[in-house]
């Protein structure tokens, strides 16, 4: 079998790594990859606004299933558009990745099933948000519509930040807004929920803790995610039901009364306030970098996971995982999430040591002239299961002092909840 797998990050690299390990699939493309993934898989630089030459190159390879990572061609379609060719898709369609590209749209569906989310306004101009602002307590969350790629959310402490982030989001720093949300702030700690679906039925697909602000100790701006660790400290099986009978199953009642159904993985970002889950946010796809930090505990092949799904069959397969514990660390170019140099070497990457249980997936990296780059701002991400997260964690930094790369930095906190205690 032939796959193809979308997007560039270290969520597709160690989706790439899972798939290699199936004697069924003899070929993988990515589009367009990283250096790691040029390792296992053939990169492919292709434009992929471009439908059409995409499923072109597909009919051309015989590429007989596409994985999707990333949300911004599920949200632009392009499950629904390559369906439409016979071609087998691993994502969810248009209508059901706007649980993703709107925040208004899942509000909704929050709304109408009694979904347990934070209180929110919806505005369309400056002047309604801001007369709300009269009437709102502090901090409150001041959230753009569209996708921002992990930005354009504002925690805001007073009056003045929250009419900053109005004016920034109507004046298009995020792109075209229409709408905007006020919210209220939620006090509670984060976690990452996933399930797998197949249109039918689904399945849970582990939990982590991702950290997202830039700086130790939770401080600073917010990133893509700085690293993360699974299980997540919160999870128990109380608090699995209530996110599965309060959140998910009512979600798919929505969408099913919209006439459509999912199919794909759902990441849902929750806070928890005294073991109560509240919504925050659905993403249509895995999290980076919780992707990276769950699938080195599969023991099932992903890609019988993955197959299952996209031919409606996931009910009778049965995901088994590992019971141990997983960390990950995430290296950044210097800068990132603002101005970070690119085409920066990193000199010592191969001075980086796996073992048994060790794991370690590119991000933004190229290869030249058999040197690697780091061309994005998360450039690689290192991983070890183990028994306990102190020990995963001291293996990772012995790594990273090999690795000792100058245009870099990694929080060294990371899984602090679960060791620093
Ligand atoms: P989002 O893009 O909606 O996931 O928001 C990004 C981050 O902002 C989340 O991961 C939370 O850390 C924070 N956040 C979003 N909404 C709320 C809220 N209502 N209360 C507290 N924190 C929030
Ligand atoms: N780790 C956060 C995200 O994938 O959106």
């Amino acid at each position: 079998m032939k796959v193809g797998i979308i997007g560039s990050g270290g969520r597709e690299h160690a989706i790439c790594e899972s798939l290699k390990s199936s004697n069924k699939i003899d070929k993988i493309f990515c589009f367009p990859g990283n250096a790691g993934t040029q390792e296992i898989a053939e990169n492919i630089d292709i434009d992929l606004e471009n439908f059409e030459n995409l499923k072109k190159f597909i009919f051309d390879k015989k590429i007989d299933l596409i994985i999707v990572g990333p949300e911004k061609p599920l949200v632009e379609g392009l499950v629904d558009y390559l369906e439409s060719f016979k071609i087998k898709v691993f994502g969810p369609n248009k209508i059901a990745s706007q649980l993703e590209g709107s925040k208004i749209f899942t509000k909704k569906i929050c709304k109408k099933f009694d979904i347990p989310t934070a209180n929110f306004g919806i505005f369309r101009n400056k002047d309604s948000a801001k007369k709300f602002l009269k009437k709102t307590n502090f901090p409150t969350v001041v959230k753009a519509d569209n996708l921002a790629s992990g930005k354009g959310v504002y925690i805001c402490n007073k009056e003045s930040e929250a009419i900053t982030a109005i004016d920034e989001i109507f004046d298009g720093k995020f792109g075209r807004a229409k709408n905007l949300l006020v919210e209220e702030f939620l006090d509670g700690e984060e976690m990452s929920f996933f399930t797998i679906h197949d249109g039918n039925t689904f399945k849970t697909f582990e939990t982590a803790q991702d950290h997202k602000r830039v700086l130790e100790g939770d401080k600073g701006k917010n990133t893509g995610g700085m690293g993360a660790y699974s299980p997540s400290r919160l999870i128990n099986e109380e608090l699995k039901n209530k996110i599965i009978n309060k959140i998910i199953k009512p979600t798919l009642m929505g969408l099913d009364e919209l006439g459509t159904n999912y199919k794909g993985f759902l990441y849902t970002g929750l806070m928890i306030v005294k073991n109560e889950p509240f919504l925050i946010e659905f993403n249509v796809r895995m999290g980076d970098p919780e992707c990276q930090t769950i699938l080195p505990k599969l023991k099932t092949n992903l890609s019988e996971i993955l197959l299952a799904c996209c031919e409606g069959r996931l009910e009778k397969l049965k995901i088994e995982w590992l019971n141990k514990k997983s960390l990950c660390v995430v290296v950044c170019s210097k800068g990132y999430p603002e101005e970070f140099k690119k085409n920066v070497e990193i000199e010592n990457i191969n001075k980086i040591n796996l073992k048994e249980d060790d794991f370690f997936f590119h991000a933004g990296t190229v290869k030249k002239n058999n040197k690697v780059y780091a061309v994005g701002g998360r450039v690689l991400n290192l991983i070890t299961l183990s028994d306990n997260f102190i020990s995963a964690r001291e293996n990772i930094m012995q790594n990273l002092k090999k690795l000792n790369w100058t245009g870099g930095f990694f929080r060294k906190d990371i899984g602090y909840k679960v060791i620093d205690k």
